[in-house]
């Protein structure tokens, strides 16, 4: 496992020390924040960011800020435009923020910022060379590698424009962290070591993640949620070989039900990796986890997951997690497991929590989060460390009024479990160089 990437003490330039006054500085930061009818529905990400924004400001500099949104694959789509945010961006940062509606030609409006000014450039993900994967062809298409090796080559070329806006790299995107592209990797080329940097998020990331992977605090539970078994695996896996206690709840428990003959009615099932639960399983035994699953569960026959409401007349009942009847799926932990849940986090030092237990976003069926939520709340306040990280869980803390009372919120999702995993996170590799 590397553990280099880590160590931030490998960097040469730290923003804190670096001299920004008159300079510009292209800043990566993760503004994949939500939408909806054109309203941020949850500003974490932008708020994150903040700091090392206002900073460059204040010392002098002048800010190019970059980012995608979601994933329009290479092609314009407005409904993934930045210019949603821009009026957001503004008042936060208490400067009107310019707006660059094509990041790749953004030359004069770069070239025009004065110190303390602030420009936002559209979407880079509207450019495929921002991910660098060449479009409409298909893998096992024989022109693919020469595609590869073409796109390749325009990424840099990508990379290079960008940096031509600037006089320093500032990557504080923790939630793309673990993307190899032109603005979070790529870029690097194009500055000396002097002149790239972490910003001031990622090194507060870099901090929570190494708080539960080297600077543990025993007892320390991980709590995974999910509704799929495979897409945990890597996590789960590395994992078993730290904490003391592993809960595993929400969709993918049922795998693990269904691996032990159990009847699962509707719910949601992988059936080719009934292996890798008793597998998983078996680690836990073997290495003396105590591995926590919901006996109970509550079950519906009438969820619709388009609205997010029961349908009209739907039945909803408490069943065994192992016998859940015939037309019913499991949509929350049970009442029983919710007690089983809260014990086991009481009194634990280190607390992981990604994934919630159930369809939360369903009032009738966010109890189980909120159990897990209201115990993490409770040991923090004891003194533990805990740490909360991808969308649905983090959420699941706004729903529940937990912000405040949760050690630290990750703006990571998949980036935070790849950190976890001991995985290298690209856009920190890069920075070091
Ligand atoms: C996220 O939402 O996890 C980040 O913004 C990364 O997005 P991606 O998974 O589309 O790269």
């Amino acid at each position: 496992m590397n553990r280099n990437n880590f160590n931030i003490k490998n960097m040469q330039q730290h923003i804190d020390t670096y001299d920004f006054n008159g300079k510009k500085a292209i800043v990566r930061v993760d503004f994949n924040v939500p939408i909806q009818d054109g309203k941020i529905t949850d500003d974490t990400r932008i708020r994150g960011a903040l700091p090392t924004l206002k900073l460059i400001l204040e010392k002098g500099g002048s800010l190019i800020i970059m980012s995608h949104m979601g994933k329009p694959k290479g092609k314009v789509k407005p409904e993934l435009s930045l210019s949603q945010i821009v009026d957001a961006v503004s008042e936060k940062l208490g400067v009107p923020v310019k707006f660059a509606p094509d990041c790749q030609k953004a030359d004069e409006l770069a070239a025009a910022l004065k110190p303390g000014e602030a420009l936002l450039l559209e979407n880079l993900r509207f450019y495929p060379e921002e991910e660098g994967k060449p479009v409409g062809i298909d893998k096992e298409d024989p022109a693919y590698e020469a595609a590869k090796k073409a796109m390749k080559a325009s990424q840099k070329e990508f990379a290079k424009k960008l940096a031509s806006y600037a006089d320093c790299w500032v990557m504080d995107a923790f939630g793309t962290a673990h993307r190899k592209h032109a603005s979070t990797a790529v870029i690097a080329d194009y500055f000396t070591p002097e002149n790239r940097m972490l910003g001031l998020l990622m090194e507060k990331e870099v901090k929570a993640v190494n708080n539960v992977l080297s600077d543990i605090k025993r007892p320390f539970i991980a709590i995974m949620g999910g509704s799929k078994v495979s897409s945990k695996i890597g996590i789960i896996e590395n994992l078993l070989g730290k904490v003391d206690k592993l809960i595993l709840c929400g969709g993918m428990t049922y795998t693990f039900s269904k691996a032990h003959g159990g009847e699962i009615g509707e719910s949601i099932v992988e059936m080719d990796k009934l292996d890798v639960a008793l597998s998983v399983e078996a680690k836990a035994k073997e290495n003396g986890v105590e591995l926590i699953m919901a006996p109970d569960a509550v079950v519906t026959n009438g969820l619709d997951f388009g609205t997010m409401s029961l349908k009209p007349g739907a039945g909803v009942q408490v069943a065994s997690a192992r016998a859940i009847p015939a037309g019913f799926e499991g949509v929350d932990a049970g009442p029983e497991a919710q007690k089983l849940f809260a014990d086991a986090i009481k009194g634990c030092k280190t607390i992981l929590w990604n994934g919630p237990a159930g369809v939360f976003e369903c009032d009738e069926f966010c109890a189980g989060s909120k159990a897990i939520g209201d115990a993490i709340a409770a040991a923090t306040a004891e003194g533990a460390f805990s740490l909360i990280g991808g969308g649905d869980s983090v959420a699941c803390c706004t729903k529940f009024g937990l912000t405040d009372k949760v050690s630290y919120i990750s703006t990571g999702g998949g980036a935070l479990l790849e950190a976890i995993e001991g995985k290298v996170l690209p856009g920190i590799a890069a920075v070091e160089g």
